[in-house]
């Protein structure tokens, strides 16, 4: 038996590749390299001692997904394979819709005819828009989300419901706060393409001298400085969540279909500048900044309730924001060092 996880040398995946090997699963990789490197194949073999199974291919491609299927007895599947970068959706957005939701259809089509339950979907706390309340509950009201990208996990999300309720199959939709950090053997982390979009990235980037200066997006949000607040869940933590959700989708005997929903983040925001603060501190380095205007799109405030996380898969936070931040900055120390 063995758990399909497509997109798994990307940065949440290969995270949770890691903690499903360390679980005993067997694991079946398939991600087309367009947003990771293949090293990172050979960096989950070091850390775990195996060899995952894997295919680099584009999941639009159904004929190579349905070999897949037929030469494994795949009893589940994590699904992290979708573009993700904000902005680049708002230029491209029919390749984002084409990507992420034929890719998901595709493996859907797979799981229906063949029976298979056991679905799991990254999603994201985007869909809950700038919520009036916080923190943020799994009953919190979606809104629409302004972003192509968002709007793609918004209709992902649909798209399991109706799978899970029409054929009768075991669905876990994962609504992920802001991911940081790298693994502890500093073998795995994110690896943004270009300028980095998201705020962590590019603290490390700047930190390590690779951009002059980190722009902070806006001072005047009814915040506790003025910055914007998010809640930063260590990618670790994060990781193991997918395996407890796993764990209990498969040891759900239920005939009838299972929508399970979990809001994944540490239920403590922090603002930009207290960001800023933790790296240096972590770290011992300065990260220069200036303050700019808001950015077009982002929400003042989000952070997470994971109570139900807690209560129904034994899971939550556990790592700091300052650990967090340090594993980020031995990470770029170590991918200096490949560069050299
Ligand atoms: C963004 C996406 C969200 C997605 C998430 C994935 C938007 C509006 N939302 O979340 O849908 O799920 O990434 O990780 O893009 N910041 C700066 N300077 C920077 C970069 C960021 O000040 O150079 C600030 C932002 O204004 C924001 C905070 O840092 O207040 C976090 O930004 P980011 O890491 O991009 O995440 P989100 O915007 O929360």
């Amino acid at each position: 038996m063995a758990i399909l996880v497509t997109g798994g040398l990307g940065y949440i995946g290969s995270h949770t590749v890691v903690e499903l090997l360390n679980n005993n699963f067997e694991v079946v990789i398939v991600d087309d390299l367009s947003n990771s490197e293949k090293f990172i194949l050979k960096n989950i073999e070091e850390i775990t001692g195996k060899k995952p199974a894997f295919y680099p291919f584009d999941l639009k491609r159904k004929e190579l997904l349905t070999q897949v299927f037929d030469a494994y007895s795949i009893e589940g599947c994590i699904n992290f394979a979708a573009y993700k970068a904000v902005g680049e959706s708002q230029e491209k957005p029919i390749d984002y819709y084409e990507n992420n939701l034929f890719s998901l259809i595709n493996i859907l089509q797979e799981f229906k005819t063949r029976g298979l339950s056991n679905f799991i979907f990254s999603s994201s706390c985007t869909v809950y828009g700038q919520a009036d309340e916080m923190p943020i509950d799994e009953n919190t009201p979606l809104k629409m989300p302004e972003s192509v990208y968002g709007k793609t996990k918004q209709m992902g999300e649909e798209i399991l419901i109706d799978f899970a309720k029409a054929y009768n199959r075991k669905v876990s939709l994962l609504r992920y706060f802001n991911p940081i950090g790298a693994h502890p053997s500093s073998k795995l982390g994110e690896l943004p393409i270009g300028v980095p979009n998201n705020l962590v990235p590019y603290v490390m980037q700047t930190a390590a001298g690779i951009r002059e200066k980190l722009s902070v997006w806006g001072n005047d949000y009814p915040t506790v400085d003025g910055t914007a607040v998010r809640d930063y869940i260590y990618v670790v933590d994060l990781a193991k969540a997918h395996v407890a959700a796993l764990k209990r989708l498969l040891s759900n005997q239920s005939e009838e279909s299972t929508i399970d929903i979990y809001n994944l983040g540490t239920g403590t925001g922090s603002s930009v500048l207290e960001v800023v603060k933790a790296f240096e501190t972590a770290n011992n380095v300065e990260v220069p900044y200036k303050i700019c205007d808001r950015r077009e799109g982002d929400i003042t405030v989000a952070y997470a309730n994971a109570n139900k996380a807690e209560k129904e898969l034994n899971w939550k936070s556990e790592t700091s924001l300052e650990e967090a931040l340090r594993t980020t900055w031995e990470w770029q120390k170590y991918l200096n060092s490949r560069n050299n």
